[in-house]
């Protein structure tokens, strides 16, 4: 029996739930809410840098969960067997609890034991790991591979890798990090693998783990969180330091797609039934496809791995639009050359929303945002692809005017500053220009595309700053920092939040935050601008608020507790039906005072301790932001 790709994710939690007592939490959302470093939520690991630093989690030590990921790094190798732009990632967490035996006897226990006992069931003789050699910064790490010599991996199959493979980094410039032991699964023995495998004959049968021919298949990561990068040279070194963590975490990562790959017989992502009814979608509207040309295939991945992102993307909590902006660029980039690839099989009309209603319901059931949010991402889809229709042919003929008269072999076919020209007026993605090109027999020398790149990028740059007014810093998402000002705009973000629901009605709901030391912003649900009054009303509450000195402080409560004391924040997608305990920030007198308190909302912090030190509220701006959102810039302080 092969298991259903749902029941391989539940197979993962239950195993440490059930076994381990772990704590089942749910995906983050894909846009980080307290992380101005990065997009989009990268690994799963990310949303947990806070507990990995120490900071205690509302569900324990040992949790579990499968995290949406998007990373647009290889975005140009996307059409192969292996990469993807969104992925889930498995992983359990000890923060603080088990270490390096604990974690790796769990994850040989769960790859190995058979399915009916709740395991993966695969073959041990066919795994081969690897763990850290050790450099200057940290030893090897030959406790681990002890440990796995212990369950019965043979010394021949246990490999030693530098830090550029057997490390993991922060996400960000500083943060948690440390070695990690690798799991890989070797294809080369497995009869139905090689089946399905074309060009199997080519792997390399002598290669070990840290060969890409193929053959190794990268499963697992557990990752050994010993270290916090800083961001100060350590002594002498001139280096980045290295200092060890208040606790040891561990952050596993296993890519669900590849493990479904695996569990069913299956090379590549694309053949599994997470893909599979919409590869046969591609190739019913594509006519009569010659299904088996690399370039078909490669289109058709494309094509298939693009609007499952773009599905994602589009369907998050938070909810992006495509733009030319941040995550508004990336998913507008995916939407269109997604489309480029689909006339290029031979779709002809419109198509995105058809792909992503077959998307829908393959995910629907666990991550019920999707569901939640189908008009908006299928809306969001045809205006795209409306919007893209009216330029592409201009956006080709002015491409092909372009390189005229141009020798195929010419370096300079175009520069990066043109190519930008092209993209802001055609909306043509750099990646798909570049494609364009090929199709047309310019080849661009590697060197030159990474300076076109280059040039492109710092176009794009100035672009997004004066997209921004300025005055902005650039950067997405949640609190640009620590900072005593940023906690104090974070906090007046709580007292404005309910002001607004106090003033214009409960339908108000967080849609986004971002908080700096010079402002805050807000956006939030509201189908209409707001009128000078309403805005001068927020002002004043938020004010009186500010000059009654309320204390600020959280408790940990469970999501039914949070929610009989009136909490907002951002329950549905995040919390719902976990039982989970979450921490509560309450701003209002304290509990002996009788009196009720102003605000209640569930949220990571950090805050400052008292209303007071805010001194003085002031909204800045009330703009649209999307479809029924509205946006408000404010400051605090010692203002007039
Ligand atoms: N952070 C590690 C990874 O992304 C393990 O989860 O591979």
């Amino acid at each position: 029996m092969t298991p259903t790709a749902n029941q391989i994710r539940r197979q993962y939690i239950d195993f440490f739930v059930k076994n381990y007592k772990h704590k089942e939490i749910p995906s983050a959302s894909l846009i980080p809410e307290n992380d101005p470093t990065v997009l989009f939520t990268t690994a799963g690991m990310h949303p947990l840098v806070p507990y990995l630093l120490g900071e205690p989690h509302p569900s324990g030590k040992r949790l579990v969960n499968a995290q949406k990921c998007v990373r647009t790094d290889d975005i140009d190798e996307v059409g192969d067997a292996t990469h993807l732009t969104f992925f889930e990632m498995l992983g359990n967490w000890s923060l603080g609890d088990y270490f390096k035996e604990g974690a790796i006897k769990m994850s040989f226990e769960l790859l190995t034991l058979p399915w009916e006992k709740g395991g993966f069931g695969l073959p041990a003789r066919r795994l081969f790991v690897s763990c850290f050699e050790g450099d200057k910064d940290a030893p090897k790490d030959t406790e681990s591979a002890e440990i796995w010599e212990k369950l019965g991996i043979p010394t021949d199959r246990i490999f030693f890798f530098p830090k550029k493979k057997n490390w993991w980094g922060p996400a960000g410039q500083t943060g948690p990090c440390g070695p990690d032991t690798e799991m890989f699964y070797d294809v080369l023995n497995d009869p139905d693998f090689a089946k399905h495998k074309p060009g199997f004959e080519g792997l390399n049968t002598k290669c070990d783990p840290s060969c890409d021919c193929g053959r190794y298949v990268e499963v697992w990561n557990d990752v050994f969180m010993q270290y916090n990068k800083n961001a100060e040279p350590s002594a002498g070194s001139g280096q980045a330091g290295f200092s060890p963590l208040k606790q040891q975490n561990v952050d596993t990562g296993l890519g669900f797609e590849r493990l479904v790959g695996i569990l069913s017989g299956k090379s590549s992502p694309f053949e599994t039934e997470l893909f599979e009814p919409v590869m046969e979608k591609i190739a019913k509207l594509s006519g009569t496809p010659d299904a088996g040309s690399p370039d078909y295939v490669r289109s058709s991945r494309i094509i298939a791995d693009h609007l499952r992102a773009a599905t994602f993307i589009l369907g998050d909590p938070f909810g992006v639009s495509p733009s030319n902006i941040d995550q508004g660029y990336v998913v507008r980039r995916l939407i269109r050359r997604a489309i480029r690839h689909g006339k290029l099989v031979g779709i002809n009309g419109f198509f995105t929303s058809e792909i992503a209603r077959i998307f829908i319901p393959i995910y629907g059931e666990v991550y019920p945002e999707l569901v939640k949010n189908s008009e908006r991402i299928v809306s969001e889809l045809s205006m795209e692809e409306e919007r893209f229709s009216h330029t592409i042919e201009r956006g080709l003929h002015e491409l092909k005017k372009t390189v005229q008269g141009k020798a195929p072999e010419s370096a300079d076919a175009i520069d990066g500053k043109k190519a930008f020209y092209i993209f802001e007026t055609y909306g043509f993605p750099l990646e798909m220009i570049v494609e364009e090109l090929a199709k047309d027999g310019f080849k661009i020398p590697r060197e030159q595309l990474i300076q076109i790149k280059k040039d492109f990028d710092e176009s794009y740059k100035k672009h997004q700053e004066l997209s921004r007014a300025g005055a902005e810093k650039k950067f997405s998402g949640g609190l640009a920092d620590d900072s005593e000002k940023t906690t104090m705009h974070h906090t007046a973000t709580h007292l404005l939040h309910q002001a607004l629901r106090d003033v214009l009605g409960p339908h108000v709901a967080q849609k986004g935050s971002n908080v700096t030391k010079e402002r805050l912003r807000f956006d939030f649900s509201h189908p209409s601008k707001m009128t000078p009054e309403q805005i001068k009303k927020v002002e004043e509450i938020v004010n009186e608020q500010i000059k009654r000195n309320l204390p600020v402080h959280y408790e940990m409560l469970t999501v039914e507790e949070a929610k009989a004391k009136g909490a907002i924040g951002l329950f549905e997608e995040k919390y719902a039906a976990l039982g989970n305990q979450v921490k509560v920030y309450f701003i209002g007198p304290s509990a002996g005072s009788g009196q009720a308190v102003y605000s209640c909302e569930i949220c990571g912090g950090p805050h400052i301790g008292n209303t007071g030190d805010l001194k003085h509220f002031k909204i800045l701006k009330e703009e649209a932001s999307s479809a029924g959102v509205r946006r408000i810039k404010a400051v605090v302080g010692g203002i007039k």
